[in-house]
């Protein structure tokens, strides 16, 4: 919903008659800005013409047949065969799931989150674009806290990822006890690519697997994408599953484990994590 960021508020994605998901719905704004590589917060998809499709024939989101009903939705109405013929003049057949797929992907790349305080303060050093309080949050981020390790601060604008997978151990405590039944169901059907990504809107425990689901390496139970932080303070509730409701309640988790993952605790102030929050609103 762009009045909302490109995210829809909710805990996870509601699709047609109302049938819920497994995933929070990730904001596309950053995704050009974050210069991602890879979708979904498994990583499932490499290609952003395919992700984009994904979502039309899924039975929990838009819940289109296959490709064949979607093809003939888009054929019948006459103002899509205007606007294919535009953009695709020597198309043949005038229009194709390939086209489809291009113009989707094309329309997600063109969304921009808009300069932020902290784009302006990188872009001239301006010290005088973030709050004191936001400053004492970016060192915390950039030092103790270890933030920017994951959420990376290189990039213009900064792409706030490390386009890598992380345990962060949110969700993984309701399916530790069933884990070995799970993985090896999914190791049997080592489904692929859309088929993959139906399984994960309809599983919620398989969902929790992450990107193991993709890998069956074992190393990779629980592994989620690190999530940009662009924009971060509008795209309420947060984690792939949208389990933690509020920014607060997201610094105190990754806190917890970041100190569990360090072996030794990571202990800032409430005033430190006031001024960790005024830093995340000036992204
Ligand atoms: C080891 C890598 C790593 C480090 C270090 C790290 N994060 Fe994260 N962060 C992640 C991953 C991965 C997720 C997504 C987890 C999930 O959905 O299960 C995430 C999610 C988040 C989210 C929720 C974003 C969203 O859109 O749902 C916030 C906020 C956040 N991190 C802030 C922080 C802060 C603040 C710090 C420093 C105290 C930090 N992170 C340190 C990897 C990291």
């Amino acid at each position: 919903m762009p009045e909302k960021d490109y995210t829809d508020g909710r805990q996870v994605a509601v699709g047609v008659e109302g049938r819920t998901g497994t995933r929070n719905t990730p904001s596309l704004m950053t995704l050009a800005d974050a210069q991602e590589t890879a979708f979904f917060w498994d990583g499932r998809r490499s290609a952003l013409d395919q992700a984009v499709m994904d979502p039309l024939t899924n039975p929990v989101e838009m819940g289109l047949h296959d490709q064949a009903q979607l093809l003939e939705r888009v054929q019948g109405d006459p103002a899509y065969a205007q606007a294919f013929k535009q953009a695709f003049p020597d198309a043949k057949p005038a229009i194709s799931s390939e086209h489809m797929a291009a113009a989707l992907a094309a329309y997600v790349r063109s969304l921009r989150s808009p300069e932020s305080a902290y784009d302006r303060y990188a872009a001239r050093h301006d010290k005088t674009q973030l709050s004191p309080r936001a400053l004492l949050g970016l060192a915390i981020f950039q030092g103790k806290g270890h933030c920017a390790e994951c959420h990376r601060l290189e990039g213009t604008p900064a792409m706030l990822t490390d386009h890598a997978y992380h345990r962060t151990g949110v969700g993984l405590d309701a399916i530790t006890a069933n884990l070995p039944a799970l993985t090896e169901d999914v190791i049997k059907r080592s489904l692929q690519g859309g088929a993959l990504g139906n399984r994960v809107a309809t599983h919620a425990d398989e969902a929790q697997l992450g990107r193991f689901n993709i890998t069956q390496d074992p190393a990779d139970i629980g592994l989620f994408r690190t999530p940009s932080l662009r924009d971060v303070s509008h795209t309420a509730p947060y984690m792939h599953d949208g389990s933690v409701a509020t920014l607060d309640d997201a610094i105190d988790r990754e806190v917890y484990y970041r100190s569990l993952q360090a072996g030794h605790p990571l202990q800032l102030t409430v005033e430190e994590r006031e001024d960790l929050k005024s830093f995340l609103q000036a992204l």
